[in-house]
């Protein structure tokens, strides 16, 4: 999959109006004097396995279209694109703590990220500004989904909300869109000291720190969250709604 978004394969085969391409005239378009034809037919052939393309027999040759798993790997303007996601989950950086994962078993409490970098995934983001830049493209690439959902679920509430915090908000990209759409809202983007130094202002109000020892006050707090475990150990009581029994902690982990 890395491989396909860096080569901009689905850009390559979309470049053809829909019709199917063989593997030639892809490799042809790749940025190279000589690209390995052979190497990309056992790509190509794996991704069509695993249906992120397809492909067909036509007169001898193969031929690839896209799929809607690869639809959302094209990176033109005007596509809402996951492609900046495919590249942090296949990041060198993020994987290589998988490698780890036996000596997490084996001597408890380690965590495999802080083996293999010997920091937190927090702190390698001053340490790589090449990850830190793919780290917040992803994030960018999400926030338009998850801010259309978000937005269209809850507009009654944020009409009653006159102050909000988006609580690790990152570029600040997520409160910005709240405001411009609920321009009565007083919007603070909080996050880590040299994330919010280097966040685009947005017009509104950037607040820095530690969210284990304080978060701005406001009439409600906005986190994006992958899953309520994740913030164990947060003891805030704006954070209580992230459980259903209101202590932020997810069931399991109690
Ligand atoms: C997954 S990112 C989400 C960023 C943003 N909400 C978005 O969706 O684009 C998590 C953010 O949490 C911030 N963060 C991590 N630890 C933090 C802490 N202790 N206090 C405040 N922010 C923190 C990171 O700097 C990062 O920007």
């Amino acid at each position: 999959m890395k491989c396909a978004v860096e080569l901009r394969i689905p850009d390559i085969i979309h470049s053809q109006g829909g019709r199917p391409v063989t593997l030639a005239l892809t490799a042809s378009r790749i940025p190279s004097p000589s690209p390995e034809t052979a190497y990309l037919a056992r790509i190509m052939g794996l991704l069509a396995r695993k249906t992120v393309f397809s492909a067909h027999q036509e007169g001898g040759e193969t031929l690839y279209s896209l799929t809607p798993s690869s639809r959302w790997l094209l990176q033109g303007a005007g596509h809402l694109s996951l492609a900046p996601l495919v590249l942090l989950a296949d990041h060198q950086t993020t994987v290589s703590p998988w490698h780890n994962l036996r000596d997490c078993i084996k001597d408890g409490g380690s965590i495999a990220f802080q083996i293999a970098h010997g920091c937190g995934y927090w702190d390698m983001e001053s340490k790589n500004p090449e990850f830190n830049r793919t780290f917040r493209d992803a994030m960018a690439c999400t926030d338009k989904f998850v801010m259309k959902a978000v937005v269209d679920a809850y507009k009654d509430g944020f009409e009653r909300v006159g102050s909000l915090a988006d609580v690790r908000g990152g570029t600040g990209s997520i409160v910005a869109e709240i405001v411009r759409l609920y321009p009565h809202i007083k919007g603070i983007n909080f996050d880590r000291p040299h994330v919010v130094a280097a966040a685009p202002s947005h017009g509104g109000v950037s607040c820095r720190g530690d969210m284990f020892e304080a978060i701005p006050s406001a009439d409600a707090v906005f986190m994006k969250v992958r899953e309520p475990s994740t913030y164990e150990g947060i003891n805030h009581p704006a954070l209580g709604l992230l459980s259903k029994d209101g202590d932020g902690r997810s069931p399991e982990r109690r």
